[in-house]
């Protein structure tokens, strides 16, 4: 279905639960505990905050909406850390024959040098995952190598410095510098540590995607410390599809298929690769080309990951592109909480489900799509703010000036 009102535009497929399909076995709940007992061990852990916005829920019109606010994860302003360093330990481990479940980050960090010398890590990057990468790398005492898109924002490229990385930025869209970094590993003889994947090369990102999991670990924990026995819907954004399908896959792991929350998979419109995905309808996964301009940069990929694309083809209920004042919404509603709402940072990749949501129950043009997903009075709405102002220029500029404003309703026609 598609939706456009002003400027808004919005598209949508919908799918459903594969009935013949079982739940993903990397993904099981013994699995998840391993990346999560190993994040726990870090000296500088702890849980992210899950937001519940109770006032935001009643203006809406839904039971729940919960926010888990990644932007405080390890003080790197965004979730990815996670897959980086898990994905490293596993590495680390596989190469001393040990089992993650039973070390810690300082024995990592104490057997880092001797294990693998000095090879560099090597990457590429919108910004958030090389942070992570360099980050762990400067935990563990190795040098770190970051490619990164044109036009990266000043201070993304700054963070990766601040955390001791080498960060080059080429003349390339995301897809093609993560072909370039590929490239640049063989040449310095380094591991390449990059969060997607392709043909002969998917143990490293699935151990990225697995230490994403973490953050749905602790959700779960800290719904039911809230009375809340699980979500009804999920929403979730997308890149080339990592994140989306580790928590999909833990979800329905850890509710069964038919118990699982719907999931709807939120891309932005110029990089809406699993979407395309979606709409061939023949199980491959589709590219998009082009500049894959849109201020959700962090979703600003046209290659699908294909064992995110696995595992999404076969439980997501709704797919949507999304235009980038949607993304714009959702930071403002974030940043101006209602009543006693606490406030969320959330940068523009971080920010689209809950821009999409707030438009969806108050617009008529959202109706269908609405009904559609059985959105209503009890419905427990969980989100992932798996970003903060990680372009501090363009969040300032969305909230103090209105950049990429939508129209009031009375304009909507
Ligand atoms: C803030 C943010 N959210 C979501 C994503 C999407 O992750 P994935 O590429 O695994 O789909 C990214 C990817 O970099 C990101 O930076």
């Amino acid at each position: 279905m598609d939706i456009t009102a002003g400027p808004i535009k919005v598209k949508t497929i919908q799918k459903g639960k594969c009935a013949e399909a079982t739940p993903p076995k990397a993904f099981s709940v013994e699995e998840v505990l391993k990346a999560r007992h190993f994040h726990m061990s870090f000296d500088s852990y702890e849980a992210t905050q899950l937001v519940n916005l109770r006032t935001l829920a009643r203006a809406l019109g839904v039971k729940s909406i919960l926010v888990k606010d990644e932007s405080t994860r390890f003080g790197l302003n965004a979730f990815k850390v996670l897959g980086g360093t898990f994905a490293i330990a596993q590495l680390i481990c596989q190469k001393l024959g040990l089992d993650i479940a039973k070390v810690n980050f300082n024995y990592i960090k104490s057997e880092a040098k001797k294990q693998i010398g000095d090879v560099p890590f090597v990457t590429a990057t919108d910004g958030n995952h090389g942070r992570g990468i360099s980050w762990a790398a400067r935990q563990l005492g190795q040098k770190c190598i970051v490619y990164l898109p044109k036009n990266t924002a000043k201070r993304r490229v700054e963070a990766i410095r601040e955390t001791g990385g080498e960060a080059i930025v080429t003349e390339l869209n995301y897809d093609d510098t993560v072909l370039l970094a590929q490239e640049k590993a063989k040449e310095v003889g380094g591991y390449l540590i990059q969060d997607t994947a392709w043909e002969g090369y998917t143990e490293i990102p699935t151990w990225i995607m697995q230490g994403y999991t973490t953050m749905a670990a602790e959700v779960v924990d800290q719904m039911a410390l809230q009375g809340i026995r699980k979500p009804t819907h999920v929403f979730l954004q997308a890149g080339v599809g990592g994140m989306a399908a580790a928590i999909t896959g833990y979800f329905v792991n850890r509710y069964g298929k038919d118990d699982a929350p719907k999931i709807i998979i939120v891309e932005p419109n110029e990089a809406a690769c699993l979407f395309e995905s979606a709409k061939a309808d023949d199980g491959t996964c589709h590219t998009v080309e082009g500049n894959l301009n849109t201020i959700m940069v962090g979703l600003a990929c046209g290659v699908p990951s294909p064992i995110a694309w696995d595992i999404l083809k076969d439980f997501t209920d709704m797919f949507v592109s999304c235009d980038d004042t949607i993304a714009a919404r959702g930071v403002r509603v974030l940043a101006n909480p209602l009543a006693d709402d606490e406030k969320i940072i959330s940068g523009e990749s971080g920010a689209v489900g809950i821009g999409l949501l707030s438009l969806m129950m108050r617009n008529e043009e959202f109706d269908n799509m609405r009904h559609a997903l059985e959105l209503d009075q009890d419905s427990v709405v969980l989100f992932f703010n798996t970003e903060g102002d990680t372009d501090p220029v363009n969040y300032g500029e969305i909230l103090w000036d209105g950049k990429y404003r939508l129209p009031s309703n009375g304009e909507m026609e």
